[in-house]
């Protein structure tokens, strides 16, 4: 059996039951700088290393699954950062629930699970309702990024948001050539690219309530 996680990884991970009611953006983070959340941070490449490079903004992973997440946040608390955090639990609730209106600058949402057999595609996260979600805490002028290599997933996703009357589609940039092994943006960036598939790339900008 497998022994329960004793490290204590607060502030670094925090399940949604360990919240209150709310989530007030300024407490959490001790600071107020714009909030971006990586829904399915998995083991964090993309969380870290968007951490790393913008300090003046802090990152929150949403991750149903609490062993990636605690994962993700060793190496948070390895490094002490300040602007990076992971939240154990299902993303839909913290976007409903938890998240106050209106106070997050960037959604990212990479390599969503495809749910590949045709009985279980309700299970995948990203339909009408959760960009309902979306448009609720993102700021007018946030921005939402989303990646997949599955194809008929990300057209699913490209046909919602783009004819979403509030969403501006916004040009997405040439894959760059990694340089090494965690150069890619995401884990499975990485193994969708060693895998030789086509990586699609969405853009959008909120514009407005
Ligand atoms: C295919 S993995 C992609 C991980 C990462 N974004 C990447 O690109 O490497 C999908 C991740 O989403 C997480 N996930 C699935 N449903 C979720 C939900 N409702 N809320 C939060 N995370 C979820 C899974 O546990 C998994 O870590």
């Amino acid at each position: 059996m497998r022994q329960p996680p004793t490290e204590d990884l607060a502030p670094w991970f925090l399940t949604l039951p360990d919240l209150d009611d709310s989530l007030d953006w300024p407490t959490f983070f001790g600071n107020d700088q714009p909030v971006e959340l990586d829904v399915g941070c998995g083991r964090g490449l993309f969380l870290v290393n968007a951490a790393v490079a913008d300090p003046r903004t802090n990152f929150c992973g949403l991750e149903i699954d609490y062993r990636e997440g605690r994962r993700t946040a060793r190496r948070l608390k390895k490094r002490a950062m300040a602007n990076a955090r992971v939240l154990g639990g299902d993303a839909r609730t913290a976007l409903d629930q938890l998240i106050a209106p209106s106070s997050v600058s960037a959604i990212h949402v990479y390599f969503p699970d495809p749910w590949w057999k045709r009985k279980h595609r309700h299970r995948r996260i990203f339909t009408d309702e959760f960009l309902g979600l979306v448009t609720r805490v993102l700021v007018t002028g946030g921005e939402l990024f989303s990646r997949s290599d599955v194809g008929e997933y990300f057209e699913t996703i490209r046909v919602l948001v783009s004819h979403h009357e509030k969403f501006q589609e916004l040009s997405t940039p040439e894959l760059h050539h990694p340089e090494h092994d965690m150069d890619y943006l995401t884990s499975y960036e990485r193994k969708g690219r060693k895998a030789g598939s086509e990586i699609h790339c969405g853009h959008w900008r909120y514009t407005g309530e």
